[in-house]
């Protein structure tokens, strides 16, 4: 397996007929198997509109249709991650563990779905991230995913709800050798920036884009492509951002 391709925010919704999460996840899915035979898939939070059991297996079933590629999951702010942690024991549904290898990769699942100062904020564990470190291999390359940016970005309504203690994360994660992304949702956007030798990316919702050039309040961009991230795992890995045009 050389791919995994990201999806985030799904916000997948069951009854309401007008809730466009789910023909968005459709198109999505529908692209993925276009480009691609093989790959694993990774959504990075907020999968469900509402976290209870028939959301999460009305999802499952849903993305089963397209694939019967591996899925992983991390929670989102939105997300029961007690919830998802029990279907993932009790029934087939998304896998969640913290760390993946796949030949010299290292991908690590971490959860921000700890409540923040802010609504929608997040926080993350770090003395149990400090344990996930400690599994990593000095040598492999590594893709970290999680759902919170770890510095603000974004408009100012969003900055508030960012990872609260992203900057401690930030030192933990300058500790780790080839440490090549951080992938990160949440955003409902398109960020990307590069700070030593990481490129830390944002996975657009698979549902709606946020306007971020509104400040004061949280604004839909109806108009803006979805998407999703697709990582080449190689020696040298690389990524694209597929997007796919709603209008
Ligand atoms: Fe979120």
């Amino acid at each position: 397996m050389d791919k995994i391709v990201q999806i985030s925010d799904i916000h997948f919704c069951i009854k309401d007929k007008n809730h466009s999460s789910r023909k968005h996840l459709s198109l999505v899915l529908n692209k993925i198997n276009n480009l691609y035979d093989e790959y694993i898939l990774v959504l990075s939070g907020d999968l469900v509109m509402n976290a209870d059991r028939a959301h999460y297996l009305a999802l499952y079933q849903y993305i089963r249709d397209f694939t019967k590629s591996d899925i992983y999951a991390i929670p989102g702010n939105h997300d029961n991650i007690a919830l998802m942690k029990a279907l993932a024991m009790q029934e087939e549904c998304f896998k969640i563990q913290d760390v993946l290898e796949i030949g010299n990769n290292d991908i690590v699942f971490l959860d921000s779905s700890e409540k923040g100062e802010h609504l929608g904020g997040g926080k993350i564990d770090l003395a149990y991230f400090e344990v996930i470190k400690s599994q990593l291999r000095a040598r492999a390359n590594k893709i970290v995913f999680i759902h919170h940016p770890p510095f603000k970005i974004g408009a100012d309504w969003f900055k508030k709800i960012c990872l609260d203690n992203g900057d401690l994360l930030m030192q933990s994660l300058s500790e780790i050798d080839n440490l090549k992304y951080l992938s990160y949702g949440h955003c409902h956007n398109y960020f990307s920036e590069e700070r030593a030798n990481t490129v830390f990316l944002s996975c657009p919702s698979s549902w709606i884009q946020f306007d971020h050039s509104c400040h004061h309040e949280t604004k839909y961009d109806q108009e803006k492509e979805i998407g999703f991230n697709v990582f080449h795992l190689s020696d040298d890995i690389s990524h694209e951002t597929v997007t796919i045009s709603v209008c």
